[in-house]
């Protein structure tokens, strides 16, 4: 029977290639996890998710993975691994591992298989399909891979074209077939057996696509996506996993949902359907993007709107709560000016208006100092993605202009540059100099300065981090919104049997007064607030100053 631990869990995310290097290659791997486990205990976290460490040529680091059973050598060794999950264990906290079964790498030996001969055994593992005139000169249909372009690639050998939704070095699966399936129920069990305590499952909700695989609608973007998102079947096969893989342990599961809406979230999480345990769905990050890629200034009336539709969902369903990820940008670059004066207040009070919600909180590495993103000539981006965009837009001059900008500030690469350890050679990253460009602000923000000074961010997510954990109200208790539709201001109630917090976070930089909120009259008490002095707020109803954010608590 589940324990439902991870409703009072908080998470942190590792992207282990630019966590912590132990051995001095540049490449952070899981002896360099190993030696920050104290810290991450420090910080008071509960669980971890780890990005892939698995097999793979690293087309989309990690993500493409040719050994579902091995960890990739530039990582460690199992031994290493198993290290790593004692330690873990041993400090109180879970691991939950990436598990990236909707496409394989198209180095692993199924595909290497497949594509031998359309009598393979392994043909079938895959989504192969003839093209569409029969000469092999069109594509069986128009979708678009996620990262542009076709999302067939055609093989001479059988000529015959196969599925990739990203790159064409990770083939999509084909989960019609119950080879397949099992395949994935035995990857599962064999990292539960060795003591895992759940998976994020990559793109889950691509699993299944329609039958007879249809042209798209015209969508520039995403083609085709309304014929692979949460199709029925999807059903079917989670509750396969479930069943056979992740019930039998004390499991916690949670789906990446890229497309999906609230009605299809409540289908795959609702308890007594037996599927998934949460989703990762993007509408909140999607809120400031017009047509899914160009960033937009906040609009925040749209954004509360969002976050409580959420926050509604019913009872047995939960949520997940995150603002960053290795595909997002950084929080502080992206809702605020983290160049201005309160860069400090800015990135506690998005710690406050997110982790004190209901469902489970994820942090993502560097996001508790308030790492920011980084500027980047095109040629010095190394995602897979932004690569592909750069390559695609190079021939339109406009669009290769707009691209660049809009890269800045939503590229993958924002949030995959080395963590800053300290102020020292390649911010402690490593020895030696580390893959991938560190930030240059390393000097000013990094861990080590941080640990030392009470007013820190750092010191700050330790405070609030324990704070949720401890609190049965922010795990339990009901959401209510307060002024849905002020502009600058996002307020809410978290009630539990006759108690409430209310907090209170100004999303801008300009001072606001909400005259119509007494707080003494409540018999409100302050319990926590990102500035060090708060004396004056109280008179003539609340001022708020620049990102100020409160946490009120009323007994009554
Ligand atoms: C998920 C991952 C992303 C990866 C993609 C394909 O969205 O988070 O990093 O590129 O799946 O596996
Ligand atoms: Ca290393």
């Amino acid at each position: 029977m589940k324990s439902r631990w991870y409703k009072d869990a908080v998470f942190y995310q590792i992207y282990p290639r630019s966590f912590k290097d132990s051995n001095g290659d540049g490449i952070g791997d899981i002896r360099g996890i190993i030696e920050k486990i104290d810290y991450l205990k420090g910080l008071g976290i509960n669980a971890v998710w780890l990005s892939p460490v698995y097999m793979s040529p690293n087309d989309d680091n990690g993500y493409d993975i040719s050994n579902y059973r091995d960890i990739n050598p530039e990582f460690g060794t199992l031994e290493d691994w198993k290290e790593m999950i004692d330690k873990m264990h041993q400090n109180g906290i879970r691991l939950v591992m990436d598990l990236v079964v909707n496409h394989s790498s198209d180095e692993h030996q199924w595909f290497l298989e497949s594509k031998k001969s359309k009598d393979n055994p392994y043909r079938n593992y895959y989504i192969w399909r003839p093209g569409k005139n029969n000469d092999g000169k069109k594509p069986p249909n128009n979708w678009t891979s996620r990262f542009g372009g076709s999302a067939w690639k055609y093989d001479q050998n059988t000529n015959e074209w196969y599925l990739h939704l990203f790159s064409e070095k990770q083939p999509d699966l084909n989960w019609e077939n119950p080879a397949v399936r099992q395949e994935v129920v035995d990857i599962c069990n064999y990292w539960l057996d060795l003591g895992v305590d759940g998976f994020r499952c990559d793109v889950i909700t691509y699993i299944s696509k329609a039958n007879g695989l249809p042209d798209g609608k015209y969508n520039p973007i995403l083609r085709g996506d309304e014929h692979f998102v949460a199709k029925p079947k999807i059903h079917e096969y989670l509750n396969q996993l479930n069943r056979e893989s992740w019930s039998k342990y004390d499991t916690m599961i949670v789906g990446e949902a890229a497309g999906l809406t609230r009605k299809d979230a409540e289908l795959l999480v609702s308890e007594s359907r037996n599927e998934m345990d949460s989703v990762i769905e993007f509408e909140l990050s999607l809120v400031d993007m017009k047509f899914n890629a160009i960033p937009v200034k906040l609009n925040l009336k749209k954004f509360k709107k969002i976050q409580s539709a959420w926050q509604n969902i019913p009872d047995d369903c939960w949520n997940t709560l995150f603002y960053e990820n290795h595909d997002q940008p950084r929080s502080i670059s992206r809702y605020g000016n983290e160049f201005g004066p309160f860069r400090k207040e800015l990135a506690k009070m998005l710690a406050i208006s997110y982790i004190t919600l209901k469902g489970t909180p994820y942090i993502y590495q560097g996001q508790e100092i308030g790492m920011s993103n980084i500027s980047l000539n095109p040629d010095e981006y190394a995602d897979i993605m932004t690569k592909r965009i750069f390559q695609i837009t190079k021939k339109f001059p406009p669009l290769y202009w707009l691209a660049k900008k809009v890269m800045k500030k939503v590229a993958r690469d924002n949030a995959r540059t080395p963590m800053q350890w300290s102020d020292g050679a390649n911010a402690d990253f490593s020895t030696s100099t580390p893959w991938f460009k560190l930030n240059p602000n390393y000097g000013d923000i990094n861990v080590q300065a941080q640990l030392n000074n009470p007013n820190s961010i750092l010191n700050f997510y330790k405070k609030i981090i324990d704070f949720r954990i401890n609190n049965e109200i922010l795990i339990k208790g009901s959401y209510k919104e307060y002024f849905p539709n002020h502009k600058r201001v996002y307020a809410f109630e978290r009630a539990y049997e006759g108690k409430r917090f209310i907090i209170i976070c100004n999303f801008k930089s300009d001072v606001v007064n909400l005259n119509c909120i007494d707080m003494n009259a409540m018999g409100a008490k302050l319990v926590l607030s990102n500035y060090a002095n708060t004396a004056e707020t109280f008179k003539n109803g609340m001022t708020l100053r620049a990102y100020e954010a409160f946490i009120y608590y009323i007994e009554s």
